[in-house]
């Protein structure tokens, strides 16, 4: 592979990171040549998951071997670390994809708010839902690849606010599996806990719930729910078409959207379920409007791993170094 882009991963014993692994293992144009983790200077690890996927060893974070060795590195990190990693690479000449949410809000108040630890940026990051901003990948430095949630909910209403045919409130029901949260359990995610219930969380107070507002330029109402899966979300959402509004405009606002976009399939009454969609990069859209009241209800799915993490980064890599969009994708 004389030609292919050597890429890092920072975070890779983490769940998107070990996703990014496995999709980068196989993608035909890149390699992989570094993956990294926590860890003092002589700590090695291995991914016994990954085994003859990816038989390399997890070493301890380093800016200055990250930016000796790779074209582009993949930031699988929390947020604080995130922060302070980022721009270090920038700054080095590395293009970065950073899955953290630690550069998606462009409001410097909601960003002190919901990801204190973010410096301010003499370039703003490029947000990387791949179907809205591909256009500005090609040249962008540093990509903030969306969250899982924002990556459903954006991908199936941003259509219909853009061609007008929606008002009133936005109601956004999800729910979750709990690879979501990461892989260190809390008293939240723990097994136990999980196991056998439903519990909705984070209502009004949602990091993701002031990214989706921004990426929609409306108020929503956002509830998160965790669900007893591994992976994958489904969110149901409820809104109000406007008067005259028909089943064909809304059809077809989603078809000229997602026209050229290989990841978005359209389902219309045939309703999403999240094992159509687990293990792989598309986001599934159904629909069904209620014609004489106006309520149109929306059911979107994506595998919060691939499309709302590790596979949507591989498509942003994609459309950035000039390949094709669904290289080691599809
Ligand atoms: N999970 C999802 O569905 C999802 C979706 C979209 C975006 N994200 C975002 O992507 C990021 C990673 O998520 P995740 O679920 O993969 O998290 P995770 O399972 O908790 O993994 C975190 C990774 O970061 C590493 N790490 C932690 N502190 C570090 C430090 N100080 N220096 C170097 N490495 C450090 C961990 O390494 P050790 O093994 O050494 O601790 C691990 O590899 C988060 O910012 C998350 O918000 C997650």
């Amino acid at each position: 592979m004389a030609d292919a882009i050597s890429i890092g991963i920072a975070g890779a014993t983490g769940y998107a990171g070990q996703e990014l692994i496995r999709l980068a293992a196989r993608h035909p144009a890149v390699r992989l040549t570094m993956a990294m983790a926590s860890g003092t200077a002589d700590s090695v690890r291995t991914l016994p998951s990954l085994t003859r996927v990816w038989d390399g060893e997890v070493t301890p974070l380093s800016v200055d071997r990250l930016a000796a060795e790779t074209d582009a590195v993949f930031m699988t990190l929390p947020d604080p670390v995130a922060a302070e990693v980022g721009p270090a690479l920038v700054a080095r000449g590395v293009r970065v994809f950073d899955l953290s949410g630690t550069f998606r809000l462009r409001d410097p108040a909601l960003r002190r708010r919901w990801y204190p630890a973010t410096p301010a940026l003499a370039e703003p990051a490029v947000y990387g839902l791949t179907e809205h901003y591909r256009a500005a990948l090609p040249d962008a430095r540093l990509v903030a690849c969306p969250g899982c949630y924002p990556t459903a909910a954006v991908l199936a209403l941003r259509p219909l606010i853009d061609a007008g045919l929606l008002e009133g409130d936005i109601v956004i029901d999800a729910k979750s599996g709990i690879s979501g949260a990461g892989k260190t359990p809390s008293e939240r995610t723990h097994f136990s806990e999980c196991y056998g219930s439903v519990a909705a969380y984070g209502l009004f107070e949602h990091r993701h719930g002031a990214e989706i507002e921004q990426e929609l330029e409306r108020t929503v109402t956002f509830t998160p729910h965790l669900v007893p899966l591994d992976r994958g979300i489904l969110e149901t959402i409820y809104v109000r078409v406007r008067q005259a509004v028909s089943e064909t405009m809304v059809a077809t606002a989603l078809e000229q959207a997602y026209a050229d976009a290989p990841f978005v399939r359209l389902r219309g009454e045939a309703l999403p379920e999240i094992k159509h969609v687990t293990y792989t990069n598309f986001c599934d859209i159904g629909w069904q409007l209620h014609a004489p009241s106006g309520r149109l209800v929306l059911v979107v799915c994506l595998d919060n791993l691939v499309k709302g993490a590790a596979g949507q980064a591989l498509q942003n890599l994609n459309v950035a170094f000039g390949l094709d969009e669904t290289t080691g994708l599809s």
